[in-house]
């Protein structure tokens, strides 16, 4: 899909520091940045959002239905219309975080939520995507460490995030030309450095208005 902007995500196991990433990002690179999440982003995705993580025993195909409900609504009413105008829009998490955990972690048919995916987003897909790759073991335990309560996804048993792992780095080798692979446990300025330089190189070769501050 076409448009004038530059569509960056960030994806990783829970706890591998996307969050710190994303807005260090944004502060560097200026204005003209839209910082955005999955599922979330607008009102109606941040009630769907609610209702996802705060309910458990949720089944395979209610999970897949509600963020794709969430995320069709977020791209119709904030990502698209900011990357009209040729904004940098930065989200945290998105369609490959449904491969990662409808499908590889739940066992969804990758096929099946391509074309849900694809209801949702209506083809868009990400400029490039940044995958903090960081074995789950070491995501849970920083997050026990940090002050917020684990949420339902996260207290699922250790080989449902290696799962989500597995099915993030599957999708950084299929397509190495979108997805950057980063090293999650390297320290959080050289990742910085690495978000930023590739990000720098992707405002250059994009035919937008674009610039960097
Ligand atoms: P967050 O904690 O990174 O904000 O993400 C919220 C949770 O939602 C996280 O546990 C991953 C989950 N999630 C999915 O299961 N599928 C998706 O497509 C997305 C975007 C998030």
């Amino acid at each position: 899909m076409k448009h004038n902007g530059l569509f960056i995500t960030l994806e990783g196991v829970e706890g591998a520091g996307k969050s710190t990433q994303i807005h260090r990002l944004a502060d560097a690179i200026g204005e003209n940045v839209l910082v955005t999440r999955e599922p979330g982003g607008t009102p109606i995705s941040e009630q769907i959002r609610n209702i996802f993580l705060s309910n458990s025993d949720m089944c395979a195909s209610t999970e897949l239905l509600l963020i794709a409900a969430a995320r069709a609504q977020h791209v119709t009413e904030s990502i698209l219309p900011a990357l009209n105008t040729g904004q940098i829009v930065i989200c945290d998490r998105f369609s490959d975080a449904t491969i990662a955990y409808q499908g590889y972690r739940k066992g969804i048919a990758l096929q099946q939520i391509e074309k849900v995916n694809h209801i949702a987003t209506g083809g868009l897909t990400p400029d490039v995507t940044f995958l903090l790759d960081l074995s789950p073991e070491i995501g849970l335990q920083r997050k026990r460490n940090s002050d917020e309560p684990l949420s339902r996804l996260e207290h699922e048993k250790l080989t449902s995030h290696q799962k989500v792992r597995q099915g993030y780095l599957a999708i950084a080798k299929s397509e190495p030309h979108r997805v950057v692979l980063i090293d999650a446990q390297l320290d959080e300025d050289t990742i910085h450095q690495l978000l930023v330089s590739e990000t720098k190189k992707r405002i250059v070769s994009s035919k937008s208005f674009i610039s960097y501050t």
